[in-house]
């Protein structure tokens, strides 16, 4: 596969608007997370349509065993980052845990955090109706929010754990009620984690507004995955759901391993990784260095 970039002449940014549009024509939707410049680069290259600066930050970029403690600094630090690395792709800054919980006023002045200081065009926000008056205030705002139901890892603890929801008729329903309060509500797009493939694809063909899928199976208008997972970047676990594009961890170690050996045995720098002095000058430096010595020796014969 060429590494060339992908900047076409009528390559224009995606829109929240954009990725309605391909759920009506039927085009698959492509979003990949990123938490830095580099990636957010390559990621923008190859022509995705969304990055999401997701909170599993948390666990794949900082090392926390869930995404609880990542606050609302961090996510704005990885926002800009990003924002600085990607010129197309739509941007969805996903809002941290006690960022939007506690009340209206703080979900909204945090959710306008994203855009004014982070870059970001969007927000993410995890959880169904107990969630409206929150997501209504931030889209009054004018900032489009996605949604987030199924698993919800900032409720780990109240769901007993990284589990597929969704599973009973009831709690299925419920699930396909929420989907459609939110888009009630006016968000924009809907995240729907780790849920049965047979309701992702029903509630994508209940609502308008796009299913991005991460365990969802392939009805949904869209898929998501964390991308240290595909890169295997991220070693501590593999969900089931994830696909490994790549062994990048391996790769890593490899790559260190190489670069201790080389240093060890001075292979590393060779001649073309050296700069040389221009020859003149190295002679005048020496000529100096002798006159220096050749006056220090007879300054001490007196
Ligand atoms: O934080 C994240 O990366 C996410 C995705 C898994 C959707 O919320």
């Amino acid at each position: 596969m060429s590494a060339t970039p992908i900047m076409t002449k009528d390559r224009k940014k995606v829109t929240t608007l954009a990725l309605r549009r391909k759920k009506a024509r039927g085009e698959p939707i492509s979003m990949l997370t990123a938490y830095d410049y580099g990636t957010a680069l390559a990621i923008d290259r190859a022509g995705i349509d969304s990055i999401l600066v997701g909170d599993s930050l948390g666990m794949v970029v900082l090392g926390y065993e869930n995404t609880l403690p990542v606050t609302m600094q961090d996510m704005i630090h990885h926002c800009k980052a990003v924002a600085r690395g990607a010129r197309y792709a739509l941007l969805v800054g996903d809002m941290p845990f006690l960022s939007y919980q506690v009340s209206v006023e703080e979900a909204v002045r945090n959710a306008g955090r994203f855009l004014q200081e982070g870059g970001m065009d969007a927000v993410k926000l995890e959880g169904g109706r107990e969630r409206l008056p929150a997501i209504e205030a931030i889209i009054g705002a004018g900032i489009p929010v996605m949604g987030h139901l199924g698993l919800t890892p900032q409720s780990v603890h109240l769901l007993g754990g990284f589990r597929t929801q969704g599973k009973t008729a009831a709690a299925a329903q419920r699930l396909l009620e929420d989907a459609l309060i939110l888009q009630e509500a006016g968000c924009f797009a809907l995240v729907l984690e780790a849920v049965p493939a047979q309701l992702a694809l029903l509630i994508s063909e209940r609502l308008e507004i796009p299913t991005i899928g991460i365990g969802a199976g392939a009805g949904c208008d869209g898929q998501v995955l964390v991308t240290h997972d595909l890169l295997g970047l991220f070693d501590r676990f593999t969900p089931r759901f994830v696909k490994k594009y790549a062994d990048l961890h391996d790769e890593m170690a490899r790559a260190f391993q190489a670069y201790k050996a080389e240093v060890e045995t001075r292979a590393f720098p060779a001649p073309e990784h050296s700069v040389q002095m221009d020859q003149e000058e190295w002679e005048a430096l020496l000529r100096k260095f002798r006159w220096a010595e050749d006056d220090g020796r007879s300054a001490g014969s007196d």
